[in-house]
């Protein structure tokens, strides 16, 4: 087990490493960063292994020669769409004869929570205990070294979709990283841009990157929706791309140059040269024409994630606000006052508190690496595959990596 933690956040436009470690005071410091632009992802999910694995390595080297350590495990993320939180209960009796309850019996109480029938597809990531109750008393956060008959727990199981999480693992495995933890994009993201009394009261994520936006609502500082919209940042691109007939390349260097997502805060008279496909002269457009685009797509995220709320009467759970991360939003001027007139409700920019990383395009990376502190994982992913952990030079070895993986939960199995 490395003294480190490390994160690998696979995002459709980029695979970014980051490796922190705990200090003499306690405090979580971020030593390594490392960024490769990765075209293996789609969507945020792994479509190429290869390419995948070639990025994280890349990425890897940067974060490593920075933070002057070698590190072999990581945990890391998977799409909001692409994994779900069902809630269970398990219930056992209480077996020592002085009916004091001790580890044993928790882990009962919550392998017998994780007792499921799922469809073939799909597979436990994670179990999260809400709540224990003892002879019908709930609220309680830690039943051990307490007396009682009955044993209850409330437990959030998160399942994601086979496919995503063997070829997730794979692509580390390949550069002999082990695996330690898969966390859904939702749990990484609001653990690093929202404290614990917004989730408690109620708070609306929205997290804007590449290829998809996912947003997600915390209550009672529980995850109680979430669910992502297939457009992003590209399609901001893009179509500012076909709108103004310039190349992606071009349409992505005005987007982050000149981009504002409000058009009441641009300017009409501001003008910006482009270079239209097919015309030898460089033309004048004007930043409001820019900022046209950009919010015509931008409100339209924001719009179907307005009517999915309304349709699921999670408006009124919503008492604090929205805050807005992710690349795809996080750096436009007016990206607020869009939100904040199509939600109706106080908005706030979201991005990670540590000191080199505290970018909207960190915030999934940060989360991963606060969340698996906060969540004290108390199991992990046995890869069959592991044993070319070290090996980090045989990305491109044909290494018969199976990935056929179970999981074993340490302390219930
Ligand atoms: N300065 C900027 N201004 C505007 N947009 C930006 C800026 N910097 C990055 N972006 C956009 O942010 C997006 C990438 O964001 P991010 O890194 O959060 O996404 P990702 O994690 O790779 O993708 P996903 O989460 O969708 O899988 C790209 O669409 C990029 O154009
Ligand atoms: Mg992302």
């Amino acid at each position: 087990m490395d003294e480190y933690i490390t994160s690998i956040d696979l995002g459709t436009s980029k695979v970014c490493v980051i490796i922190s470690e705990i200090d003499q005071t306690g405090q979580l410091q971020i030593i390594g960063v490392g960024v490769c632009p990765c075209e293996g992802i789609k969507k945020g999910v792994v479509v190429d292994i290869e390419s995948t694995s070639r990025a994280i390595l890349y990425a890897l080297e940067q974060a490593e020669n920075m933070a002057n350590v070698e590190v072999n495990t990581a945990y890391v993320n998977i799409p909001g769409g692409y994994s779900k939180v069902i809630r269970n209960k398990g219930i056992i009796a209480v077996s020592g004869e002085d009916k004091e309850i001790d580890s044993d019996d928790v882990k009962r109480v919550l392998n017998s929570a994780a007792i499921l029938s799922l469809p073939q597809d799909q597979q436990i990531i994670d179990i999260i205990p809400t709540q224990y109750i003892i002879d019908g008393y709930d609220e309680i956060k830690d039943p051990v070294g307490m007396v009682g008959i009955r044993l209850e727990a409330d437990v959030d199981i998160v399942i994601g979709s086979t496919t995503t999480i063997l070829n997730t693992v794979k692509s580390a495995n390949e550069v002999g990283m082990e695996v330690l933890g898969i966390i859904p994009e939702p749990f990484a993201a609001s653990e690093s841009v929202s404290n614990r009394d917004e989730r408690g009261l109620g708070v609306l994520i929205i997290d804007i990157g590449a290829g998809t936006s996912d947003f997600s609502v915390f209550k009672n500082d529980k995850l109680i929706y979430n669910d992502l919209v297939p457009i992003a940042g590209n399609h901001i691109t893009n179509d500012i791309s076909v709108g103004l007939r310039i190349s992606f390349n071009e349409s992505e260097k005005i987007k982050r140059k000149f981009g504002i997502a409000y058009t009441p805060l641009a300017s009409d008279e501001k003008m910006l040269k482009v270079n239209p496909i097919g015309i030898d002269e460089k033309i004048n457009i004007s930043e409001v024409q820019l900022s046209k685009i950009i919010e015509a797509r931008l409100g339209e995220i924001f719009e179907i994630i307005n009517e999915e709320l309304i349709k699921n009467d999670l408006k009124e759970e919503i008492l604090t606000g929205v805050v807005l991360t992710g690349g795809g939003v996080g750096y436009f001027p007016g990206s607020k006052e869009l939100a904040k007139e199509i939600f109706n409700l106080p908005v706030r920019i979201g991005k990670p508190k540590f000191i080199g990383i505290d970018e909207p395009i960190y915030s999934s990376g940060a989360g991963l690496i606060s969340y698996s502190l906060e969540r004290k994982f108390n199991y992990y992913i046995e890869c069959n595959d592991v044993e070319v952990k070290k090996s980090k030079s045989k990305k491109n070895s044909g290494n018969s990596i199976t990935s056929f993986f179970r999981r074993i939960w340490d302390e219930y199995f």
